[in-house]
């Protein structure tokens, strides 16, 4: 199991030491919120280059933005590793594919709580992960949506069909309960922020989803 602390939560008065107390984890999460796809406005590529000099966590980059063909190579540049754009915001989901291989960083699409599995169906042998939402994107400390359930189970079987490499993600209200509800239907990795940063010892939380 992949555990991706997303630094939503983290204190961002003091990223660095934020991001020290998390160093087990193999993957940070970046969430990148445009003011326009979800109503919150968070973190541009300059904070992807600062915390590119102080890790060398994979940076797991999910773009909740607009135009995600116009901001991708940006975060690429300052360090990202895998970056994740929604079906919702491109109208030629292969064309965007394309550019983000052609910039050799691993690719991901995601999909709120109201957009189906089918949706992404088609690309799912062309991808490296698939962003399943659990929460409706925007804020941490939601919720996790219990539908998210059905979605992961239906992917990891589709997974055999597709792409047995594919790695399913899941974003959102994730804690140690709602973690392993998640893990029994095949997810491959688990984003969480305020279960892990809302914590006097986040290394102690990241062993309980692990
Ligand atoms: C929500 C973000 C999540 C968020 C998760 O739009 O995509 O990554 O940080 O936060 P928690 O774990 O608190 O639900
Ligand atoms: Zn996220």
């Amino acid at each position: 199991m992949i555990i991706a602390p997303s630094i939503l939560s983290a204190d961002f008065g003091n990223l660095k030491d934020s991001i020290e107390k998390v160093k087990s984890a193999k993957w940070l999460h970046v969430d990148v919120m445009d003011g326009h796809f979800v109503p919150n406005i968070s973190i541009g590529p300059v904070v992807v280059k600062g915390l590119r000099q102080y890790t060398n966590q994979v940076l797991d980059t999910h773009l909740m933005i607009s135009d995600p063909a116009k901001y991708a190579v940006e975060f690429i540049k300052a360090g990202s590793d895998r970056i994740t754009f929604h079906i919702e915001t491109v109208t030629d989901p292969i064309k965007m594919i394309t550019l983000l291989r052609d910039l050799n960083v691993k690719v991901g699409i995601s999909i709120k709580p109201n957009t189906p599995v089918s949706a992404i169906e088609e690309y799912l042998n062309l991808i490296d992960q698939v962003l399943v939402m659990s929460v409706e994107p925007g804020f941490g400390g939601q919720s996790f949506m219990p539908e998210a359930l059905t979605k992961i189970n239906q992917l990891n079987g589709l997974k055999s069909i597709y792409n047995k490499d594919l790695l399913i993600v899941v974003d959102g209200g994730i804690n140690d309960i709602t973690g392993k509800q998640c893990l029994e239907n095949g997810a491959d990795v688990l984003v969480a922020g305020s279960y892990v940063f809302n914590s006097e010892n986040p290394e102690s939380k990241i062993q309980s989803l692990k």
